[in-house]
């Protein structure tokens, strides 16, 4: 596996990094699976992400003074809904391309049946992932509830994206929030709820966490959008300048690059300021911030 994009991600996150790879890993050859699914479930997930969603579940954890241990199912459940989300948005169907975190996409590399159905698979292996032992029965409860939203969330955002069906009454940026906030900002909020909720967050720290994920969200697919108009194919692992082609509708694209950078600072300040309540160890989770609105891949 080449880790072609964690090299500029803080250092502290590369051991944590390291313990996601493996268990996300070790979740997947604990499941009984012919042969060719296993190779494609595994093409799927063991493919240098940068595992964004599952470290912000760990940090999140630690922020309201829980353990990674504890974080640890939840943070692997929702990367694989997220590689799942990625497998089904690279199908022709979508939006149609063919490298995928520097390798040939799935569904070039074993099929568009394959593509489908080992997304389709990553579904209730993320879901089986909450009813782990270290949680409680409330927290299981409350845990699938949060990343089934959030799953809906994306899925609908994805239409919108894809098909469109906004509700008429939004003007343009309006739209625009929307679509992005539902396809990318959900999932990495429900990232960071879940990682409260498995740290035993009270009301006050959950409300903060939220916040923060909301904030961090909408940032990161701003990001992607600025990422996919400036950054080199070889340099980001997917092919970029396609959204302006594919006529998707963007932050740089709507309200212009230096809005859009705009956009990002102001949302880094909100999730930054929402972590100012909490009184446990939130610095982590601070730079990790400041490094998502700064990435470049
Ligand atoms: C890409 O997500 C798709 C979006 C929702 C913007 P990431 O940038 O987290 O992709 P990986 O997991 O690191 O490949
Ligand atoms: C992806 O948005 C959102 C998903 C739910 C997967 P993009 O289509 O912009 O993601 P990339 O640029 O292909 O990674
Ligand atoms: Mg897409
Ligand atoms: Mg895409
Ligand atoms: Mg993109």
């Amino acid at each position: 596996v080449t880790h072609f994009s964690s090299s500029n991600q803080p250092k502290e996150l590369l051991e944590v990094v390291k313990n996601i790879e493996i268990e996300l890993e070790s979740r997947l050859d604990t499941l009984a699976l012919p042969e060719n699914l296993s190779k494609a479930a595994k093409y799927a997930v063991m493919n240098g992400g940068k595992r964004v969603r599952p470290a912000l579940s760990i940090l999140c954890c630690e922020a309201v003074g829980g353990t990674i241990e504890q974080a640890m199912p939840a943070a692997i459940a929702v990367e694989f809904i997220h590689c799942f989300s990625l497998v089904h948005d690279d199908l022709p169907a979508i939006d149609n391309d063919d490298l995928r975190r520097g390798q040939p996409t799935l569904h070039i590399k074993y099929g568009e049946a394959m593509a489908v159905l080992a997304g389709d698979l990553l579904l209730p292996i993320a879901y089986s992932q909450l009813f782990s032992e270290t949680f409680t029965t409330k927290q299981q409860a409350t845990l699938t509830k949060l990343l089934a939203n959030a799953t809906s969330d994306m899925v609908i955002g994805q239409v919108y994206d894809t098909l469109g069906g906004l509700p008429k009454h939004l003007n343009e940026q309006e739209q625009l929030e929307e679509i992005h906030r539902n396809k990318t900002g959900a999932l990495i909020q429900c990232a960071c709820e879940m990682g409260a909720i498995c740290g035993g967050a009270t009301e006050e720290q959950f409300n903060a966490i939220s916040t923060f994920g909301r904030a961090n969200g909408l940032l990161f697919q701003i990001v992607d959008d600025l990422i996919d108009l400036h950054g080199s194919t070889e340099h980001v692992g997917k092919a970029t300048g396609k959204d302006e082609v594919a006529g998707k509708t963007t932050y740089p694209g709507t309200i212009g690059v230096e809005e859009s950078k705009r956009a990002v600072q102001e949302l880094q300040k909100q999730a930054e300021s929402a972590l100012s309540t909490l009184r446990t160890g939130a610095e982590t989770l601070v730079s990790f911030n400041l490094w998502m609105a700064h990435r470049t891949r």
